[in-house]
This record gives structure tokens, sequence and C-alpha cells, in this order.
């Protein structure tokens, strides 16, 4: 009796599946690999693949058809491929890259394809979105008009940034581009920004570096690194600032503001180049290939203000460059600067003399971001940047040690001065409100008969002070970006008070 009813649940759950079943035939395309080495393969049989199409290979290892011939395809491989051998079989998954998306990826170092470097736990992913998708239309997007403060004297007073713009950071190596970026990251702590750094090329000491210094200063859980470091392989490499652009139009489609840095797009280049000679397409320029422009320029336009009616989220793009013996016209940069909507260069010969950020200010534009910079800083900045550019000049003229009058002498002094105020320690961004201070005493000529020695002592005891006795008038200042009569008034009389006592002329 039982074993007539167990037959009989057996036949229906048997029934049931069968029914369930998709009994139809399946077409699997199988190609061959017919090449493989140097983190790229050339395969066969798979005359169906589109561009940028995911393959799977036998042993497991994903690759990307990154050039389709008539009978081959060239593909670029996402890790190292060690199992792949000439012969094996290869598939198509009719999709293209993904990478997991969302806020469970705060705070996580993470490859390009999503899998966790810091040896956390896996990523719990939103969704999987797409490495590659389109740029916002035009009509989708809204001008420029929020700020977004890097908390650098020398960039916020003069090369204002706003929220959805491309600024490129350029240099030749190790004149603190890097530095720049986490100064700006650290600098939005306190704010609603969120950050992604992907770090391309770099040695994973470099990485370890800049990881470290965000969480020290207390802005990790605001940011995601995405990671392809130079023991990668070049396709993960090529892929990194793609994933982490996706990764940060998240946020910007949910209507947050993203600032996403990509360290540095001439590395990526030289990747592509690299991937591109391999797979046989012919050099153009530079030996580059023929779309190198395209690369970055799909990329960057993907960096946008979205309008109210699309959620108002903005994601600002910082990608870094680095110039070879401070040529700008070599044809990464000068294509990376066609492409954005400013630059900050920064030169090795003002970097070697001390002067640290060694922002070039002549040299460097922001043509959007002057819009949305806060009244506060931008009634004084005018008037500063062009004394400080006639400072420079008169600076060269004075160094053949020709005599120079009084007047001249005082500009200098006073361009001096400004100078040293635009200069800052790594990992210390400082608020509006104090840099507004700071150039209000120099606009104001109270720092003229300072020494320059003494200008540390000054800029410690206003920064201890300003919070401590006008936390009023700073936060108005950083809240609103305005600045009253009143206050100004105050900020006055607090300069005057922290001049008292460095130099005995100081405060007339
Ligand atoms: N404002 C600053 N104050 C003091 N030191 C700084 C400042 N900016 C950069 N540095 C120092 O200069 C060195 C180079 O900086 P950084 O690594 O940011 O340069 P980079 O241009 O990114 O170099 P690379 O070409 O290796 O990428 C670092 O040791 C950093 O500590
Ligand atoms: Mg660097």
């Amino acid at each position: 009796m039982t074993l007539d009813r167990d037959a009989a649940a057996f036949i229906a759950r048997a029934r049931g599946r069968l029914e369930k079943a998709d009994l139809h035939p399946r077409l699997r395309q199988v190609g061959r690999v017919e090449e493989v080495g140097d983190g790229v393969a050339h395969v066969s049989g798979l005359p169906k693949t589109r561009l940028d199409e995911l393959l799977r290979f036998d042993d497991g290892t994903l690759g990307l058809a990154i050039r389709i011939g008539e009978t081959e395809l060239g593909c670029i491989l996402l890790s190292e491929g060690a199992g792949i051998r000439a012969g094996g079989a290869v598939e198509g998954t009719g999709d293209i890259a993904r990478v997991p998306v969302g806020p469970g990826l705060l705070g996580r170092v993470v490859s390009p394809i999503g899998a966790p470097l810091d040896g956390g736990a896996p990523i719990e992913a939103e969704r999987n979105d797409p490495v590659e998708r389109p740029a916002p239309g035009i009509v989708e997007r809204e001008l420029v008009t929020e700020p977004l403060l890097t908390g650098i004297t020398v960039i916020d007073a003069m090369i204002p940034l706003g929220r959805g713009q491309r600024q490129l950071i350029i240099g030749d190596r190790k004149t603190g581009k890097t530095t720049l970026a986490i100064d700006t990251i650290i600098n939005q702590r306190d704010s609603d920004v969120i950050c992604i750094y992907a770090a391309i090329g770099q040695k994973a000491s470099t990485v370890a570096r800049v990881v470290d210094a965000v969480r020290r200063h207390g802005a990790m859980e605001r940011c995601v690194f995405v990671v392809g470091s130079a023991d990668a392989s070049p396709g993960a490499q090529w892929l990194t600032p793609y994933a982490a652009c996706s990764i940060a139009e998240y946020f910007r489609d949910r209507g947050q503001h993203a600032l996403l840095i990509l360290d540095d797009l001439t590395k990526h280049a030289i990747t592509y180049r690299q991937l591109s000679l391999l797979l046989r397409n012919p050099p153009g320029r530079e030996a580059y290939p023929g779309d190198v422009f395209y690369l970055h320029a799909r990329l960057l336009e993907r960096a946008a203000k979205l309008s109210d009616a699309n959620g108002g989220g903005s994601l600002t793009a910082l990608p870094i460059a680095e110039t070879q013996a401070g040529n700008l016209t070599a044809f990464i940069p000068t294509n990376l600067i066609s492409i954005t909507d400013g630059q900050v260069y920064l030169e090795p010969k003002l970097f070697y003399e001390g002067q640290k950020p060694a922002v070039n200010v002549g040299m460097s534009v922001s043509r959007v971001g002057g819009k949305t910079q806060a009244k506060a800083i931008k009634s004084l900045a005018d008037s500063l940047k062009l004394d400080y550019a006639q400072f420079l000049e008169l600076e060269v003229f004075t160094r053949f040690g020709s005599m120079v009058d009084e007047r001249t002498e005082k500009k200098i002094a006073h361009g001096r001065r400004l100078r040293s105020i635009l200069a800052q320690p790594e990992y210390a961004p400082l608020p509006l409100s104090l840099q507004v201070t700071l150039l209000l005493a120099v606009a104001e000529g109270c720092l003229d008969d300072l020494p320059l020695s003494v200008m540390p002592d000054f800029r410690k005891r206003l920064a201890e002070r300003l919070p401590q006795e006008l936390p009023r008038a700073a936060q108005a200042i950083d809240e609103t970006g305005a600045l009253s009569e009143e206050v100004r008034g105050q900020l006055l009389t607090l300069i005057r008070d922290c001049l008292s006592g460095l130099a005995p002329e100081a405060d007339d």
C-alpha cells in the first residue's frame, strides 16, 4: 500500500519535472584557441561573437573580444589564463563584462570584476552593471552648478571644480598628482560625495599607501577602491577605469554625488597600446592604435551633472595623466586635455623648490567650475589671481639682480605671502572658512610685513582659534559660502589677534 503511494508520488514528481524541462535543441557555439600568450588570445570558430562580448575558456578564464576579424577574433584575458592552451575550447557567453555595484562596495578594495582584494567577505552587490554604458545625453544633463571642494586652497581659490566636471590632473612623475587626489578624497569625509578611486597599473605598494592614507584620515566608509595593479593581467588593468566608472554611475543615477579618480590614464593608454599591438591592430601615432582617443572620450563622457528630472545626481571625474619632461603636447596628454573641462598642471620645478602642491597656476584652468565657486572665496580670489600672475613675472625679472623700486618690492613681498598661503602639506585639506580667512589676510595686506619664517606659526594659530572663537562665523561660511560684512570684520579682528606677538610691526 505504502509502496504504491510512494511510486505514485515519484511518478507525479518525475512528470512535473519533465513538463518543466526544456527539451528544445540548444545551439552552442564552441570556438578554438589558435594562439595564446602575453594576456591575449586569438580565437577562431566563433562567427557570431560581437564586439566586447565576454568569452569563457575551458579553464574558466574570462576574456573580452575587442577585435573581430573575418575568420579570427582577438580577445584580451581578464586573468592570468595559465590553463589556456592552443587548440582548447572557448565559448561566447552572449553577455558583456559586468561589475557588482551598490552600497555594499563602500569601504572596500575590489578588482575590476568585483572580487574583494582586502581579504574581506565577498561583495554584497545590489546588481551587476555592464562596465561599458552609454553616456547620458544632452537632455538628461544639467549645467554644472554646485561646487566640489578639494580643501586645497590653490585649487578651490584659483581653479575651482564643480560637480559633474571632468578635470585633468597632469604632471611629470612624482610631482604630487596622487597626493592631490587623496587630499580631495579626504576632504569629502564630511560631505555627501562618494569617492571611487581606480588604480590602473600601479605598484601594489603605491595603492596600499593610498588606501592607508584614506583609512587613517577617516574617509574610508565613503570610498571604493578599484584596483588593477601592475601585477594584474593587462586585460584587468584595461578594464579598471570602466568598472570604476560603472560603480560611480550607480551612485550618480540614484541622485547622489560621486567623485571618480582615474590614476592614471597614461598607463591605461600604454596597456591598451600593448594589447592592441599584440592583437595586430595597425599602429598609428606613437604606436597607439587609431581608436585611442575614443578609448578615453567614451569613458570621460560618462561624467555628468544630471537634471532634476533624472535625479539631480552628479559624477565628477578627476583623470590623472603623466607627462615626460613636462611635455604637454605628447599624444595622450593633448587628447586628454581636449576631452576634459580643464587641467591642473603640476610642475616639477615648483615641486623641487618646495612649493607643494606644485600647481602652476598660469598653465592650469577650470572651464566650468568658476560658476560654482562660493561667493566668499570668489571675491577674494579674483583680485589675488591677478596679483599672483604679476608677482610671478616680476619675480623672474628681479632674479637678474636689477634694482627695483619700492612699489615693485611691495608687490613681490605681497606675492611671496600669497605663495606661502597657497602651499599646503599633504593629507591636510582645509575647510572653506579657513581658506577664506587666510586669503582675506593676504588680500588685506595684513601679512605683508610678516617674516615668511613665522608664516607656519600664524597659520597654526589661525587654524586653532577660528573654530574655537568664531564657530558661528566659520559655520556660516562653510554652509552658505557667503561672507557678510559683519563676519568679515570679525575675521579681520581675529587675524590681527593672531598676528600680535608674531612680528613687531605685524599688527598695523
Ligand atoms: N603637498 C605636499 N606636501 C608634502 N609632500 C608632498 C605633497 N604632495 C606630494 N608630496 C610628496 O611627494 C611625493 C610624490 O607624490 P605623489 O606620489 O602624489 O606623486 P605622483 O605624481 O602621484 O607620483 P607618481 O608619478 O609615482 O604617480 C610623495 O612622497 C608625497 O608624500
Ligand atoms: Mg601617482
